[in-house]
């Protein structure tokens, strides 16, 4: 009896396998318009690989030999562009035109729910209202630098010291910069602190939760078909149920949070939640705007952090410039974390974390669904339904908008008059622009100088495998395989 009913079992599994399996595959044939034009061929045979390491290398050639700055995947029904007109045009003259749209929300509608960054309309107008007056206040800025001068001090410095004593160890940078960016953005936004940097390294159950989740969410979209991984969260199977599970994990985690609070009241705390509580009241849509917080500024300040460092370990002479603006700005025995009023002064480093994110944006590209037919400033036509790309990724290496040395890392490209000067938001949608822009901007421009100049001015940091980077497939520009380096005491610093 036992043994018919092993069998059944298998006969089944197998059977409902094979048939899913050839359902996601006539499904993928569907799909693909028929189209056999060379660009269309090369990204269904993957033939683009043999010449590129990278998706967007590939589309960023093809946008550099394209007249317009645009190209058409029609088997993706995708249109990419590294035009500043069409970019300006999509994020702010048409904006109510190129929404996110549904395709996009419910990729990560699971995990994010009706958070600011998945939604349109007038739930993200209102979201929009209470985080861009919340993260202007003083008070959250002052909070926000107690929180960083906390991190950096007590943990990210003793880890580099330790690292740097020890002569054989070397360090995975962009492992560490994840984990000191999740620190922080859980204390920022509720309160919680997760301690992924301490000491030994821990794997918080949150954050391997929080990460599961998000890669899972970035492989829907490479779905041959929503229908696959539709059908595969439908039956609860593989990477679906994983994703499941790990979702409840970080909710569950949000809602324990959240639960404290109230019952502690919103005024015992000064983070992000706290202030949030004030104006709303439905606990489920709280938990989903902390949790969009969480996506939106943790893995972007840890791929910037990354590339920066990558690109200073290439080129030493913008590191001693750096170097020698920090010493003469703030004196170099100085031992805190620069105040915010010391860093607006630093119009190098601003300009070199600019410089870096041109070549290394942690975005490399973004896209929306257009609501009803159009034409794009440079002429192309986009049909109803379509996805619309910008790449920033590709922007930053258009000769066209950065002249002949555009692949050089040259931060005084941003300098004018010793000064700092800002490049059109279109030109450089690093941060996106518009009705939407970052919201994290200036916050995050702040992490990111108080981190490098605190590892700057205290270690030499050499990056062992500086060969051109891998990106693993994801939301954010991510190292495959990490990003390892030597990191040794400066001999004459504090
Ligand atoms: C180097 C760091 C960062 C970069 C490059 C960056 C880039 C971006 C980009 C490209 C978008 C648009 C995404 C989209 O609409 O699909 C965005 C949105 C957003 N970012 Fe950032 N971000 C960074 C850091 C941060 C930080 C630290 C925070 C929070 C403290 C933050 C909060 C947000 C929010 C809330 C949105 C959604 C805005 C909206 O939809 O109205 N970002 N960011």
């Amino acid at each position: 009896m036992e043994l018919q009913a092993s069998i059944c079992f298998l006969f089944f599994t197998f059977t409902f396998t094979t048939v899913f399996f050839l359902f996601s595959l006539s499904l993928f044939i569907i799909r693909l318009n028929p189209c056999n034009c060379d660009i269309c061929t090369a990204f269904i045979t993957r033939s683009w690989t043999t010449e590129f390491v990278n998706l967007s290398d590939w589309y960023t050639h093809l946008l550099r030999k394209s007249p317009t700055g645009t190209i058409h995947i029609h088997v993706l029904n995708n249109i990419i562009t590294a035009n500043p007109d069409n970019v300006e045009y999509m994020l702010k003259t048409n904006f109510g035109n190129y929404p996110k749209g549904k395709a996009f929300s419910s990729i990560l509608g699971d995990l994010l729910g009706r958070g600011i960054f998945n939604v349109d309309g007038s739930c993200w107008n209102f979201q929009r209202k209470l985080a861009s007056v919340e993260l202007g206040s003083l008070s959250i800025r002052s909070h926000a630098l107690n929180i960083l001068g906390d991190e950096i001090q007590s943990r990210l410095i003793p880890l580099f010291t330790s690292v740097a004593d020890n002569e054989d160890a070397v360090l995975d940078l962009q492992d560490v910069f994840r984990r000191f960016s999740f620190d922080g953005i859980c204390k920022f936004s509720f309160g919680l602190d997760p301690g992924s940097l301490k000491p030994s390294l821990p794997v918080s159950e949150l954050e391997s939760a929080f990460d599961l989740s998000s890669k899972l969410c970035a492989e829907r979209s490479m779905a041959p078909s929503t229908l696959v991984w539709k059908i595969k969260r439908l039956f609860n199977m593989g990477s679906e149920r994983t994703l499941k599970s790990s979702i409840n994990i970080v909710k569950r985690k949000a809602d324990q949070v959240i639960k404290k609070r109230r019952e502690m009241g919103s005024n015992s705390s000064n983070d992000l939640l706290s202030r949030f509580m004030g104006s709303i009241s439905d606990d489920d849509m709280l938990r989903d705007i902390v949790i969009s917080f969480l996506l939106a500024g943790r893995d972007t300040v840890a791929s910037a952090l990354t590339s920066f460092f990558l690109l200073l370990s290439q080129n030493p002479k913008v590191l001693n410039k750096i170097r020698e603006e920090s010493d003469r700005v703030i004196g170099s025995t100085r031992e805190t974390v620069p105040s915010f009023e010391e860093l607006k002064y630093l119009h190098y480093l601003h300009a070199a974390l600019h410089e870096s994110m041109r070549l290394y944006p942690p975005v490399q590209f973004d896209s929306k669904f257009t609501k009803q037919d159009d034409v794009l400033p440079d002429g192309t036509f986009v049909k109803r339904g379509s996805r619309v790309t910008y790449h920033p990724y590709a922007m930053g290496r258009m000769e066209r908008i950065w002249g002949a040395d555009s692949l050089e890392f040259k931060p005084e490209r941003w300098i004018r008059d010793g000064e700092f000067k800002q490049e059109s938001a279109y030109k450089y949608p690093v941060y996106q622009g518009g009705v939407r822009v970052c919201l994290g901007k200036e916050l995050s421009l702040v992490e990111m100088k108080s981190v490098a100049l605190c590892l700057i001015r205290r270690f030499d940091v050499r990056v062992v495998n500086p060969n051109q980077l891998r990106f693993a497939p994801g939301l954010t520009a991510t190292v495959s395989g990490g990003l390892h380096a030597v990191v040794r005491r400066r001999e004459y610093c504090v």
